[in-house]
């Protein structure tokens, strides 16, 4: 089994925390994401902004190529760019498990599905909180992973918007009526307040940033607070 397939099978038993980078210190971004390693998170979520898809630039190939040679763990690349075709096999290529790119930012969605899978990654698909769940619905079968945004994309530490609940749950049920075996992610405000709605709407693996890299608490304590939020 790869790295994906290990991630899916563990989150389908029971729904996992994938931290995202975005808010750790970048100056000691291998301590991060081994600390997230030792406190039991599933995967790694990274979070590449473009400045244009949304008003924020963060991290892009060479901070992945590093960190894919410092974790075993998985790397999901969370693509928050116009025209994801330009950059998406690259990002497969540096090394990331999974590659979800926005239905908002291109016009051949399942293109670029097709060929992230033809770079040797799984492709994920994510939407903005104001986009109708039906424009992804052909793309379900080529999809490994969909992220539902809870946010509006390109920043950390917002708030949670709770129509996203009803979407994880509608998801779910889309899921189940078609047999399809993809993962269900959701990303923003998730802390150990709002995690656990997520969870029981379906939704198998929880984006944390500020929840988890904060000045609150260690990483293996809020991760630990999320996982105990979960039940
Ligand atoms: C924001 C990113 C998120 C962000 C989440 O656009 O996609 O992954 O890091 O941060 P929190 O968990 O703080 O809402
Ligand atoms: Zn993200």
């Amino acid at each position: 089994m790869g790295r994906y397939e290990e991630l899916r099978e563990r989150v389908r038993a029971r729904p996992a925390i994938a931290p995202s980078i975005l808010a750790a210190d970048f100056a000691h971004l291998g301590d991060a994401i081994a600390q997230a390693g030792e406190a039991g998170a599933a995967s790694i979520h990274f979070d590449v902004m473009d400045g244009r898809f949304v008003p924020n630039i963060s991290i892009g190939l060479p901070v992945l190529t590093s960190i894919r040679g410092a974790t075993a763990l998985p790397i999901e690349a969370h693509l928050m760019i116009v025209e994801p075709e330009r950059y998406a096999e690259a990002f497969a290529h540096a090394g990331a498990d999974i590659v979800t790119i926005h239905t908002e930012a291109t016009a051949h969605l399942n293109r670029v599905l097709s060929s992230i899978r033809d770079a040797g990654a799984v492709p994920g698909v994510t939407l903005n909180p104001a986009t109708p769940l039906v424009m992804i619905e052909e793309v379900l079968p080529l999809v490994g992973l969909v992220l539902v945004m809870s946010i509006n994309p390109g920043f950390g530490g917002q708030t949670y918007l709770p129509a996203s609940t009803a979407r994880l749950a509608r998801l779910t049920e889309m899921r189940a009526e078609r047999d399809l075996d993809f993962i269900i992610e959701v990303d923003g405000g998730i802390n150990p307040t709002t995690i656990r709605a997520a969870a029981e709407a379906g939704c198998n693996l929880m984006v944390a940033g500020s929840a988890v890299y904060n000045t609150h608490g260690t990483v293996a304590a809020n991760i630990e607070a999320l996982r105990a939020a979960l039940h």
